[in-house]
């Protein structure tokens, strides 16, 4: 199982620091992967202080250049410079917002595993497209761009379910992860209002292997109960 929480605009470094000392100091369960996905200026605060911990440290976006002429964006080698473990990709923000596209995607998941990141890269339908009944074929091309690679991991976030306090049933988390599993051979986390009143039974479906968390993992408690939730 892997709890990754994504932070987004969330939690300068004065608040990275505190948290992920009380991060460290929690009692987390051992077969559990924890990871932290804070905003890019609160990233050493965060590897400083997880130092040594199985806890990992994920950045939310990399370029594919190493360097450049890129204003505003961030390689994988300055990443990994920084101790960063890995990194997410693809988020439905940054591809409904900063046009992000399958391409770039592509290219920033490359990238990153060629710089030795771990990468969780996201995919997931909008909900017209859902209506539209094209989930599948959506999901078969974010797929399409994505390597088969030992450190890859694919996040299952339905657009309609992020932040909405809509998470998928059970049942559509499954469906879709075994039409992700049945393209790449990785781990397939669910994202997308992801709580402690309903990660069991998520958690309950064979194909489910984590969640992404966002709004619930800036809070310690609910990030840590989470963590710590048994199907
Ligand atoms: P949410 O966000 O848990 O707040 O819905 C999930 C995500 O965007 O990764």
């Amino acid at each position: 199982m892997l709890i990754a929480g994504n932070w987004k605009m969330f939690k300068g470094p004065d608040e990275t620091a505190p948290f992920c000392h009380a991060l460290r100091n929690a009692d987390l369960p051992e077969d559990v992967d924890v990871v932290v996905c804070p905003p890019f200026v609160s990233l050493a605060p965060a590897v400083q202080a997880l130092a040594g911990t199985e806890v990992g440290v994920f950045a939310q976006n990399c370029h594919w250049a190493d360097e450049g002429a890129f204003t505003g964006e961030v390689s994988a080698s300055m990443l990994k410079e920084l101790g960063v473990y890995g990194t997410l990709v693809g988020h439905s923000e940054r591809r409904q917002y900063f046009g992000e596209t399958d391409k770039t995607v592509g290219r920033r998941v490359e990238a990153a595993l060629a710089a030795g990141l771990d990468v969780i890269a996201c995919i997931g339908e909008t909900e017209a497209e859902r209506e539209a009944g094209e989930t599948e074929a959506v999901l078969r091309r974010q797929l399409a761009v994505l390597p088969q690679d030992d450190d890859l991991v694919v996040a299952y976030e339905p657009v309609w379910a992020i932040g909405t306090g809509k998470t998928a049933t059970p049942e559509m988390a499954q469906e879709a992860h075994a039409l992700i599993k049945s393209v790449l051979d990785v781990p397939v986390l669910y994202g997308g209002s992801v709580k402690p009143e309903n990660a069991a039974d998520l958690f309950a479906q064979g194909h489910v292997d984590g969640a992404l968390v966002g709004g619930a993992s800036l809070d310690l408690e609910s990030f840590l109960a989470i963590c710590r939730t048994r199907s």
